[in-house]
């Protein structure tokens, strides 16, 4: 990009993208005061459009906008002072790292963050979609600030994140939860000012949910969780469309940061003495794609690890995506570690088919060979989901031996849950609860006994631990991960905390160690 065009404050880019027209869901609805059947047809008849599954798939060529001009109205910046915010967030990385943006515009508005609903002014529930026991869990809360509303009329609740991306779910607070102030998408995080405005001064409830995007902003003010270790979106969205998955209709379509924007924030980090980065997106092998010159994930980690930092991830992998240059530059080390989260989601090349995950079991051994003969000491680690549509016995077991071919050292396991909109969702959800049940428990036992052995490698060995604070059962203890993301707990002093330090390993459990401090802080590269 030029010069100019970064003084313009915008660019344009080219990418795939959904089919509708520039400004047409882009209008603010607000219907609060009203009875739930008025708000259900106000909410149809207005000229807002409500958050739409089918736009929201549709991908086609379309001009992505890069701004560098994000900047909160004069007359909304001093708004929150003496006032205070609080956002629970769920779900995953994406979402946390939401959280600290929307805390960073919050902060530029004078508000500061609280930890108590009962204190706070503004009350964020940042949302994930991906399961249904997900969303269970935001309806519960939703329930339980109905009474602190009715006490604190001018405290403003907002619901955020994927789920307010669903249209089944806007309907339903729109119909049963009137109280709700603001409901905003994944897609509209930069207008937080615009709408706590609306919903100060309205007297309606305030809904901005776009189900097209084509923006990624790239000044947007962030208040980090801490100084130790730090997100960074390398993407947005997903293009996948694996056939349980409500992400790419929640997050959008593949739209990449430009590198030289994604190098500056690393090397920031880096210059303010955070010692970990994580490279953040739905799908980051697919970093690049969408770029206009030849560029990916490979190319990206290589040029992390020119920059002063001790440690490099990245996450989510596909494997599909995963190519030989990615692994050629991980393979080099120094501070990109060689611990790769590769979900793979069944280990049946005819679930993986239906599943639309485009690759077979074969190919994923494959491409685990590969990985394997690169980085003879990598640690490999998966998401698994169980009970899919039709998942037979066998196609089960197939699952439980690829878990143990592989050797992975931890998986994140799924019972399957149908999400409204995607196409196994009108598939027949065929399997009985307690099979699904069953097979979690033998799997999970599986994965526990994996995760212990592979911890008992490290007895008696030196590991590298990024000490990240208190162990969270005793203060006196101090816990951090190693490069390979185990925790350890050991006794030190709490000066250590934010330092890498080497630390013996006396005993191993299923999922952590215990070590005792070698010496104080080392130089790692
Ligand atoms: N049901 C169960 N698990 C799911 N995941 C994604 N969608 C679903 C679903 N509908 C799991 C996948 C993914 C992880 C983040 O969540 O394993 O990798
Ligand atoms: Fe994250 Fe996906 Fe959950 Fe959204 S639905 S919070 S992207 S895991």
């Amino acid at each position: 990009m030029n010069e100019k065009q970064r003084k313009e404050g915008q660019q344009i880019r080219q990418v795939d993208s959904t089919d509708i027209k520039s400004d047409s869901n882009h209008n603010l609805s607000r219907i609060k005061d009203m009875s739930s059947d008025d708000l259900i047809s106000k909410y149809f008849q207005s000229t807002y459009e409500p958050p739409n599954m089918k736009k929201a798939k549709k991908r086609r060529r379309e001009d992505i906008q890069i701004h560098y001009d994000f900047d909160i109205p004069e007359e909304m910046r001093g708004i929150g002072k003496g006032k205070k915010f609080m956002i629970r967030t769920y779900g995953c990385q994406m979402n946390e790292h939401d959280t600290e943006v929307m805390a960073g515009i919050l902060t530029q508005m004078g508000y500061i963050s609280t930890e108590d609903t009962s204190d706070a002014d503004i009350i964020l529930l940042n949302t994930c979609a991906i399961r249904e026991n997900a969303e269970n869990k935001v309806f519960g809360e939703i329930g339980h600030l109905k009474p602190l509303k009715l006490e604190n009329p001018d405290v403003i609740v907002g619901i955020c994140g994927c789920m307010s991306q669903e249209e089944s779910v806007v309907n339903r607070i729109l119909k049963k939860h009137p109280f709700i102030d603001l409901i905003f998408g994944t897609h509209n995080i930069h207008r937080l000012p615009q709408l706590i405005k609306e919903a100060m001064f309205g007297k309606e409830m305030v809904v901005e949910v776009w189900s097209k995007e084509g923006d990624i902003i790239e000044n947007l003010p962030k208040v980090r969780k801490g100084k130790i270790k730090a997100w960074v979106n390398i993407m947005y969205g997903c293009d996948k469309f694996c056939t349980y998955c409500i992400v790419p209709y929640t997050r959008g379509k593949e739209r990449s940061r430009m590198p030289e924007d994604i190098i500056q924030e690393v090397r920031h980090l880096a210059a303010q003495g955070y010692k970990e980065v994580t490279l953040l997106g739905q799908n980051v092998n697919a970093y690049g794609k969408d770029l206009e010159f030849e560029y990916g994930l490979g190319e990206l980690m290589d040029e992390m690890r020119k920059i002063d930092i001790p440690r490099v991830r990245f996450t989510t992998s596909h494997p599909r995506d995963f190519d030989d240059h990615l692994i050629e530059v991980i393979a080099k080390g120094g501070n990109l570690l060689d611990h790769i989260h590769l979900p793979v989601q069944s280990g049946s090349s005819d679930i993986l088919r239906v599943m639309a995950r485009r690759y077979t079991r074969e190919d994923y051994l494959k491409l685990v060979k590969k990985i394997k003969d690169a980085m003879p000491n990598v640690t490999l680690t998966t998401d698994i989901i169980v009970g899919f549509p039709n998942e037979t016995d066998e196609q089960f077991e197939e699952t439980m031996t690829l878990m143990e071919e592989v050797g992975f050292e931890s998986a994140y396991t799924f019972i399957y849950s149908p999400r409204e909109g995607t196409p196994s969702a009108r598939w027949e959800d065929n399997i009985p609860m307690e099979v699904k049940k069953e097979r979690l428990q033998r799997l999970n036992k599986l994965v526990n006994d994996q995760s212990a052995e592979a911890m008992k490698k490290y007895q008696d060995q030196v590991v590298k631990v990024l000490v990240e604070g208190e162990s969270k059962k005793d203060p006196d203890v101090l816990s951090g991960y190693t490069d390979k993301n185990k925790l350890v707990n050991f006794r030190a002093p709490k000066d250590l905390i934010g330092q890498i330090v080497e630390v013996k390993v006396v005993n191993t459990k299923t999922w952590t160690l215990d070590g005792e401090l070698v010496e104080a802080a080392v130089e790692v590269k």
